[in-house]
């Protein structure tokens, strides 16, 4: 292969990863009112992707499309090469699970227990698995003590993390999780951090959308910035909170510490959490002492 073919292949085998494709998306709701202008973007497999924008941005308008319950009003969504308008919402759902902004769209069986148990049922896994699975998700929300309540009469808190207990015990490839944080305290915050790094870990595309700064700062995703239907920003954490002007745009609050190195004039590598920022002070001080 000669330089020229080597290059040409180059974009091909870039785009091997790829597990959702936007192509110049517009959609429009039934009522007229545009939500998504002009949309291209892509997610790789094994991606962690943060998106962020005011109320009514499109965020939640966007992840929709990734499993077909909304089609493109002009353009097109791939996911895993396929078109959405050739799938229907329900096969893409085993491998695409979305978490809702409001759970109460997501829940209606008897218990807690079943909600989860039903999931699983209806993607066909067998007896003993839909129990492991079910004892997974359970354990790993702290929804034991609830197994018999009814999810309606659960706290908003608690409600949404059934929502993202029984998405994620169905173990799909792309996790999308429209404002997981709502209502969480800080322990169960700190289990959901834990928890997209281990589905990192095991190559999950993630997309979380929220309004949670100080959530998504420390896992340092990509960062996508949305406002009136668009894209306004796409990059790395580090990048993105550089881009003050589309910040403001998007209505949102850079990180803390973010803001104190800035205001420290270190405009670094900032540090993703209180450890990097510890290590980053000392090395400093030590440096000063030693002048
Ligand atoms: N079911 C609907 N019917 C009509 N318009 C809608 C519907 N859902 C959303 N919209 C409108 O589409 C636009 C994008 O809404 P979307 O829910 O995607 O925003 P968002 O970025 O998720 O906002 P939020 O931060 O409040 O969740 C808004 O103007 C909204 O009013
Ligand atoms: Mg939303």
């Amino acid at each position: 292969m000669n330089l020229e073919q080597i290059a040409e292949s180059a974009p091909l085998s870039e785009n091997v990863d790829s597990v959702v494709r936007f192509t110049n998306v517009d959609y429009s709701h039934p009522n007229g009112v545009p939500a998504l202008r002009g949309i291209s973007v892509e997610f790789k497999k094994g991606e962690l992707v943060g998106i962020l924008g005011a109320n009514g941005a499109g965020k939640s308008t966007l992840v929709r499309h990734i499993n077909g319950i909304l089609k493109p009003t002009h353009g097109s969504v791939e996911v895993f090469g396929e078109s959405t308008k050739n799938t229907s919402a329900a096969k893409l759902s085993r491998r695409v699970g979305i978490v809702f902004q409001n759970p109460n769209n997501q829940l209606f069986a008897q218990s807690v227990k079943s909600e989860i148990e039903f999931g699983l049922r209806n993607f066909g896994f067998d007896d003993e698995l839909v129990r492991q699975r079910t004892d997974w998700a359970l354990n790993t929300f702290s929804l034991i003590e609830y197994s018999n309540r009814a999810p309606m009469e659960l706290s908003g808190g608690e409600k949404k993390r059934l929502c993202n207990a029984l998405v994620l015990a169905w173990d799909p490839d792309i996790v999308i999780l429209d404002e997981p944080t709502v209502g969480q305290d800080s322990e169960q915050k700190e289990r959901l951090a834990q928890l997209v790094k281990l589905l990192l870990s095991e190559q999950k595309t993630i997309i979380l959308v929220s309004h949670d700064m100080e959530f998504l700062w420390p896992l340092q995703p990509r960062m996508i910035l949305m406002s009136g239907g668009k894209i306004l920003a796409d990059g790395t954490a580090q990048q993105v909170v550089r881009d003050r002007v589309s910040f403001s745009h998007a209505n949102i609050l850079a990180p803390q510490l973010v803001e104190l190195f800035t205001e420290l004039g270190d405009l670094g590598r900032f540090p993703a959490d209180e450890f990097e920022a510890r290590d980053k002070i000392r090395l400093q001080m030590t440096a000063a002492k030693e002048k």
